[in-house]
């Protein structure tokens, strides 16, 4: 792929936004630190809600709980949303459960794959993690005022570029399927998805957006898992979410039923069909 820069990457992307909100304006960098803590200062200075920043790579992408995030340049999507939604800052976290849905909608759209969303917003593909998301708050007195939205998608990354120790656990999009995908496209695709969530959610709640995030999670239910919470590790089994997006978990030392707003999932002896955790 001859696009060295990402700036054809850019510009087709600009053609293919469908969208009213998302994207208006949209910041492109061939190379950043992160487009998260870019987005983050652009909020703070009042950047308008629907700004977007995308970059070609990262050299200090950022994952959950102060990991990295791999982001070599001309193959992934490296995204930030700001979003000002009008609602209390404990409802912010279903934020990542609807970009988890509009990433799997996305590749549904434009892959022959099957996505799957491990709670809060990982999505898998074959077992494998393909995508990641970091929200981050902003707060002015106490209130809500912007949500950094930050969508990491391994589309075209070959596995040489993932360290040793996640190729077990991380995939790309082109490893599942074989072979390349148009970045622009499935970014396009993505934002339609997020933009229709998004409005929806603000309407009705996340409530109304619930069975579609089920639709990809269905897998995942009877699961037993290990929750790394702020308030300590449980571990138990997976009974579904709640209409605010929170996890239910029935615990396995108390046989309570646990609610689960923020965490951190590893699934316990493997997948249906392997032996391995994530
Ligand atoms: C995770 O750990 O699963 C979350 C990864 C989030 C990565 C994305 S890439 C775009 C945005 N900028 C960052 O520095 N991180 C997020």
């Amino acid at each position: 792929m001859n696009d060295p820069d990402g700036r054809r990457f850019a510009t087709t992307l600009t053609e293919k936004l469908q969208t009213q909100i998302l994207g208006k304006p949209l910041h492109f960098f061939p190379t950043i630190d992160s487009t998260n803590t870019y987005a983050a200062r652009l909020a703070r200075e009042g950047a308008a809600e629907g700004t977007i920043v995308v970059a070609d790579a990262q050299s200090g992408g950022k994952g959950r709980l102060g990991r990295s995030w791999i982001s070599p340049p001309g193959v992934n999507l490296y995204l930030s949303v700001i979003l000002r939604p009008p609602v209390a800052t404990i409802v912010a976290p279903q934020l990542n459960l609807l970009a988890a849905v509009a990433v799997a909608e996305a590749i549904a759209d434009v892959c022959p794959l099957l996505p799957a969303i491990k709670w809060p917003n990982d999505v898998l593909v074959n077992d494998k993690k393909v995508c990641g998301i970091l929200a981050e708050m902003q707060t002015e007195g106490g209130a809500l005022s912007a949500v950094i939205l930050g969508i990491g998608v391994n589309i075209n990354v070959p596995l040489a570029a993932f360290p040793e120790e996640l190729r077990e656990k991380a995939s790309s999009l082109f490893l599942e399927q074989g072979t390349e995908i148009d970045r622009s496209t499935l970014t396009a695709r993505l934002l339609t998805h997020l933009e229709k969530s998004y409005v929806l959610w603000i309407q009705q709640g996340f409530s109304a957006l619930r069975a579609t995030w089920e639709q990809y999670a269905t897998w995942f239910l009877a699961k037993r898992i290990a929750v790394a919470a702020p308030e300590g590790t449980v571990r138990g089994t997976v009974l579904g979410i709640d209409d605010n997006g929170a996890l239910l978990l029935r615990q396995e030392e108390s046989d309570r039923v646990q609610r689960i707003i923020v965490g951190d999932v590893t699934v316990l002896g493997g997948y249906d069909r392997g032996d391995k955790e994530t």
